[in-house]
């Protein structure tokens, strides 16, 4: 297992150890997450939802680095849907904000820590402020070799793959592309997840059992783990549970 001496905070970080109950052979090489519950686990504590979408940042960066040390080479989260924009204004400029702060905050840590990021989504109407810190930590972890993270923000599965039709039919009538050629892979590659690999573990968290417009196209066999720990809560034992699940089923992908 790569061993990462990493600089957090001025601290040396003490990086963890993959549980001896999973096959360090048969990790998914990739993990989504849903990252779900935020509101209900504030509910719960009589708290208002933002102190929950904080403290879900605080599961992100722990589920970012166990990701990291235990081997898993791409952790794709999703943090604001294209739905979210239905939420109270106050509570949408509460969350764009705090992408803002804890991007500005973490930037220094991410570049130290290898880690290679990028944003997925229709990025383009985000706040100008955002936008700049988005570009700054994708340019400055380019060349990065860690754990690729995606972080989608804006993101709608059918959104992307109207996008994606759109950019097809341009290059058609530009007469770049013959519209006879469009195969899966050609398509693929004009989906905001170009260059990556599909996910072959979806995480869901706070129990509920659906896509919410998440990776329409590249869940198509992704195995998914359904837990009702909501996602503040979430952490090592909670990710060690989804992976024994992942770790005990058979892939298929439509043979015998
Ligand atoms: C997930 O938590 C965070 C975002 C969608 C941004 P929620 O805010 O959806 O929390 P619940 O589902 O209301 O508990
Ligand atoms: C999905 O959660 C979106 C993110 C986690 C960013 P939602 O809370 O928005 O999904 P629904 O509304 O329960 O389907
Ligand atoms: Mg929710």
């Amino acid at each position: 297992m790569r061993q990462s001496s990493l600089i957090n905070s001025g601290k040396k970080r003490v990086s963890s150890i993959l549980p001896s109950e999973l096959d360090s052979g048969r990790l998914p090489d990739h993990i989504a997450i849903i990252m779900d519950g935020n509101g209900r686990w504030a509910k719960g504590r009589g708290l208002p939802r933002s102190i929950g979408h904080k403290q879900g940042v605080e599961a992100l960066k722990k589920t970012l680095r166990l990701c990291d040390d235990w081997g898993i080479s791409a952790l794709t989260v999703y943090a604001f849907s294209t739905e979210n924009w239905s939420r109270p204004g106050e509570e949408v400029s509460f969350l764009l904000t705090l992408f803002e702060h804890v991007l500005q905050k973490e930037l220094e840590s991410l570049i130290e820590e290898q880690v290679k990021i990028n944003f997925l989504g229709d990025i383009g109407v985000l706040p100008d402020k955002l936008k700049e810190l988005m570009k700054k930590a994708i340019d400055s972890t380019q060349g990065n070799k860690g754990i690729r993270f995606n972080v989608c923000t804006n993101y709608g599965g059918r959104r992307e793959l109207v996008f994606a039709a759109k950019k097809l039919a341009l290059k058609a009538v530009n007469g770049e592309l013959d519209p006879n050629l469009i195969d899966e892979e050609i398509f693929s590659n004009e989906l905001f997840t170009a260059k990556e690999t599909d996910p072959d573990l979806l995480i869901r968290t706070s129990g509920e059992n659906r896509l919410s417009n998440f990776l329409l196209w590249q869940l198509a066999y992704s195995e998914i783990h359904i837990t009702n720990v909501l996602w503040p809560d979430f952490d090592a034992n909670a990710l060690k549970k989804a992976l024994l699940d992942y770790q005990s089923r058979l892939r298929r992908f439509g043979g015998v």
